[in-house]
Parts: structure tokens; C-alpha cells; sequence
């Protein structure tokens, strides 16, 4: 067991060509660190724009990508306390983000970006950097909660903790926004989602969606929202990943001290018709930028979906380690529902 198999992403220049597959050696344990045999990995949009250079925060290159993965401990450090070999684990994104707010030297501790991520088939990590997985998930579907099942729990929960009862709008049916939707549902809140496909639609109601509004057809998806919600008061919890493009839409929906939650920007990064600041007052909502979760937060979120026995959505198409290059570029290509994977070991 002295080299293993690892991607690099090389820089921020070369799009999909500057992942290289590559041998290394297989890495040592710290007295604080654990030696994890990586599972599985799951992709976010984050790791398709970091080598196409459109990821917004910094990044050391080269790095190893991907923050989300999942897998067994195989070793660990003298001073590890919280760990044992055979333990199930999945990496913490911000491994810094140990509990409550967020502070500047934990966004430096981003897995993918700033500190070697998890598309290798052995990785050293903290011991603070790890979670117990969650005990009714495969590892595959456990390599799906570090970044974008967290944000939507943060989203729900950081703040102004959903309510049963209430409504929650979720775009799209990329990662975050099916977590989102699987959460309220468990919460008992009622969910309206948007996409640009009919056929998705469907696998949307059958995930609980009580309503689907198609974003292509209907670009006045936000009105229409609203008078979806009793007496057209609104929607309580915005998981708004679109960004600059979809803002205006959500402001038209959302209700009197309801809760944008501004995640991503899949809708471009500039758009004509945004909001102005004191729209936040004549809608008496509010805006909070949202950046993935602490540890503390990702062991209630992995509780309540063991509680709820809730599985994340993983598309039926599994790539191989090997294959890394062509997950990418199949997500890119949109052609994912739910969650992307990659099986490791
Ligand atoms: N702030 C944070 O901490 C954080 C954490 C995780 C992710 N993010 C960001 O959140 C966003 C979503 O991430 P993800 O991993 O869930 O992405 P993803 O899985 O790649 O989502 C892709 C889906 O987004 C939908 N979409 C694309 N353009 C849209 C638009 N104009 N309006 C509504 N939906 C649109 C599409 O759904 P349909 O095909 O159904 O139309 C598409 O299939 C990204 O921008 C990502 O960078 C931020």
C-alpha cells in the first residue's frame, strides 16, 4: 500500500484538460490526522468551475479535487480521540468550521480548493475534518452530504429554523436544491420546486414536490409561486441557487420576513433585473449568504436523516475513479439528476 491513484486539478486554465489522473504515494498519518481508504466522491458544480478558472474563491493549485467523499478509517494519528479503524466517515467541506459562525481562517480550509480533496484512493484528514457517516447510508450515497446536502440544511436551519407548515421554494434539481426539497418534506413543510424540464418535473412530485413550476415556460415563475402560497402570503424559505438571474423572481415570491438563502449563481453571475437593496425592505425579507456548514451542524443534519431515513438522490449513472473526467463533463452537460457520484473502492 505505498502509491496510489489520485486526480489533480493542475490550474485554472486549461478547463477539463488540466485534470491529470496520476500515481502517488499513499499519504502518512500525523498525530492528529486519520488515513481514510476513499470510497466514493460526489461533484458539485464548485468542482466543474474550479478548472474552467469561474470559481469565485481562491485556490492553491495543484490540488487534489473534490470535497465531498466517503469512506473507511484504515489508520489513525496517536492523539486522534474521535476515531477508530473501521470507522465510517465523510469529509467536513470547510474542515476548519467546527461550530456556530463562520470566520475568515476557516473559508481558507475549503477540501478541493484550498487543501487536498477527497478524488484519491486514500486521503489524510484531521480528525476535526471528519463526521461519522451516516449508519443507512452506502458510502456512495454518504459521499453526497458534505457540500451541498449541508448547505441546504444550513439554509433551513442556521438561521431561522423552517416550521412545519411552511413553504419552501427550491430551483432546479441540481444537488442542493433536492436535498432542500427532501429536508422540508421531512419537516412538514409544504414544497414548491421549479425546473427547466417536464420530465424532471415528474421525478420531482415523486420525490413530495407539492407543486413544479417550469422556470423556461413560465419566466414569471415567482409570481406564480406566490399565488401558490395560502392567501399568496409567500414562501417562507428561498434555497436560491440561481443567483443574479433568479433573484428578481424570488423576491416576487417570497413572504414578509421570509429567508432568501443566496447559495450559487447557476443562472449567471450578471443579470439585467436585479433587486436593489431596499427591495429587502419594501419585502420585508431577508438576504443571507450561505457558505456550506460546520461540523456541529453536519452531525444534526446526518442525525435527522437517519432519523427520517431519508436517502439522497443519486443519479443512476456511477462513474468509475478511472472515469473522473467524463463525471465532469457529464455534469456539465446537465444531464444529472440529483446527485453525481463516482465509486472509488
Ligand atoms: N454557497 C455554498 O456554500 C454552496 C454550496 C453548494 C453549492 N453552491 C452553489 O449552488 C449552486 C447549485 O449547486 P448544485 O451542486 O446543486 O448544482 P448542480 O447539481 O449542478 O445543479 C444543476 C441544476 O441547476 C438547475 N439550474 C440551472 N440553471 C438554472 C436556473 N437559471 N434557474 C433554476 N435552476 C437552474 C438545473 O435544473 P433543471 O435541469 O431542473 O432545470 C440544473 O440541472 C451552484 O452555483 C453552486 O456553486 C454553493
Amino acid at each position: 500500500m505505498s502509491t496510489m491513484k489520485q486526480w489533480i486539478v493542475e490550474g485554472k486554465d486549461k478547463d477539463f484538460d488540466g485534470l491529470v489522473y496520476q500515481d502517488a504515494p499513499v499519504p502518512r498519518v500525523g498525530e492528529s490526522e486519520v488515513l481514510v481508504k476513499l470510497q466514493a466522491v460526489s461533484l458539485n458544480y464548485r468542482d466543474l468551475v474550479i478548472p474552467k478558472g469561474k470559481y469565485l474563491l481562491p485556490c492553491n493549485f495543484p490540488i487534489v479535487p473534490a470535497s465531498d467523499g466517503a469512506g473507511e478509517v484504515v489508520e489513525v494519528g496517536s492523539n486522534v480521540t474521535e476515531f477508530k479503524k473501521g470507522d465510517k466517515v465523510a469529509t467536513l467541506f470547510n474542515q476548519g468550521h467546527q461550530y456556530g459562525e463562520i470566520d475568515i481562517p476557516a473559508t481558507h480550509t475549503s477540501l478541493g480548493g484550498e487543501i487536498n480533496g477527497a478524488l484519491r484512493e486514500y486521503g489524510v484528514f484531521n480528525e476535526k475534518g471528519l463526521v461519522k457517516a451516516a449508519r443507512n447510508l452506502t458510502p456512495q450515497e454518504n459521499s453526497t452530504l458534505s457540500c451541498a446536502a449541508l448547505t441546504s440544511w444550513n439554509a433551513l436551519y442556521g438561521l431561522k429554523p423552517l416550521k412545519p407548515g411552511q413553504t419552501v421554494l427550491v430551483q432546479g434539481t441540481g444537488g442542493v436544491s433536492i436535498f432542500g426539497l427532501q429536508f422540508a418534506k421531512a419537516a412538514g413543510a409544504t414544497v414548491i420546486a421549479t425546473t427547466s424540464s417536464d420530465q424532471k418535473g415528474e421525478k420531482l412530485k415523486k420525490l413530495g414536490a407539492d407543486h413544479v413550476i417550469n422556470y423556461k415556460t413560465d419566466p414569471n415563475w415567482g409570481e406564480t409561486a406566490r399565488k401558490l402560497t395560502p392567501d399568496s402570503v409567500g414562501v417562507d424559505h428561498i434555497i436560491e441557487v440561481g443567483g443574479p438571474g433568479t433573484m428578481r423572481q424570488s423576491f416576487n415570491c417570497i413572504k414578509y420576513e421570509g429567508v432568501i438563502s443566496v447559495i450559487g449563481f447557476l443562472a449567471g453571475v450578471k443579470a439585467q433585473d436585479q433587486p436593489a437593496i431596499l427591495d429587502t425592505l419594501s419585502n420585508l425579507c431577508i438576504v443571507r449568504g450561505v457558505y456550506v456548514g460546520s461540523k456541529a451542524l453536519m452531525q444534526e443534519m446526518i442525525r435527522a436523516i437517519e432519523a427520517n431515513d431519508i436517502h439522497p438522490v443519486v443519479d443512476e449513472k456511477v462513474f468509475t475513479l478511472a472515469q473522473a473526467r467524463k463525471a465532469y463533463e457529464y455534469m456539465w452537460a446537465q444531464k444529472h439528476f440529483g446527485k453525481l457520484t463516482i465509486k472509488i473502492n
